[in-house]
């Protein structure tokens, strides 16, 4: 008789992944992360949502005074380092002890925010903005960053559809938000591989549908 040959299950490790969503304001973030959300509550995979600024007691105060639009003549520095020590504190207080325990962290923004919006939206050098993120994010990137693309107007609409009182950042220029537009899918272009670009101006279903085809790869089977 012909030995039985031995089961070997193999067990695919599941690691915590680290996902970012990017794009600019009223564009679908939160609804994506929402989705992402309950389909990780559904496959059993724990996870923490995080936003900035803010996500920690510090950095919903720093939050504060970021989008208080009585600080309108807020100077590019300052608003680069407040920004950036919100997300240093969220990094080392929320984002790095989740991604330890095995857990998934779902952050609405993140570095590639302060490149957008300081780098291609104030037009700071991005080279001393990446030294810094790197330095205060402990070097920490995204395993993969969603970039939801979607006109300003389109945008706009979808906020004022929902009654929001325009923050600093949103009272910006046009010509501000279409630089921070831009440069979100010129960052996308530089790092094709952790990037995933979805066409946000198309309805939520087909949106929600591009987003789980981009990630049945990555999420874990129930
Ligand atoms: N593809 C879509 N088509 C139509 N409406 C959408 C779409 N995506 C999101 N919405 C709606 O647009 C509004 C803004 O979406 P959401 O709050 O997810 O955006 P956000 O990027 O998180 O905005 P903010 O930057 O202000 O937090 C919500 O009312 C949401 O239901
Ligand atoms: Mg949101």
């Amino acid at each position: 008789m012909r030995p039985r040959p031995s089961i070997r299950v193999q067990m695919k490790p599941i690691s915590p992944k680290f996902v970012t969503f990017e794009g600019i304001d009223g564009c679908g973030k939160s609804t994506l992360i929402d989705e992402l959300a309950s389909w990780l509550d559904r496959t059993r995979v724990p996870y923490v949502k995080t936003r900035e600024p803010g996500g920690t007691s510090l950095g919903e105060k720093i939050r504060g005074l970021l989008l208080d639009p009585a600080h309108r003549g807020m100077n590019r520095q300052t608003e680069v380092l407040l920004y950036t020590a919100s997300r240093a504190q969220l990094v080392a207080e929320i984002i790095l002890p989740a991604l330890k325990s095995g857990a998934w962290v779902l952050a609405d923004r993140y570095i590639d925010a302060t490149l957008a919006y300081q780098g291609y939206g104030r037009e700071l050098d991005p080279d001393p903005l990446r030294r810094l993120q790197h330095w205060a994010t402990q070097a920490l990137v995204p395993d993969k960053t969603v970039l939801l693309d979607c006109g300003i107007d389109t945008a706009a609409a979808r906020m004022s559809a929902r009654n929001h009182r325009p923050d600093r950042i949103e009272m910006e220029e046009r010509a501000f938000h279409e630089r921070v537009k831009a440069g979100y899918l010129d960052l996308a272009s530089l790092d094709p591989g952790r990037f995933i670009v979805l066409d946000a101006e198309k309805p939520l279903p087909e949106v929600i549908a591009d987003f789980r085809a981009a990630f049945r790869e990555i999420v874990p089977a129930p």
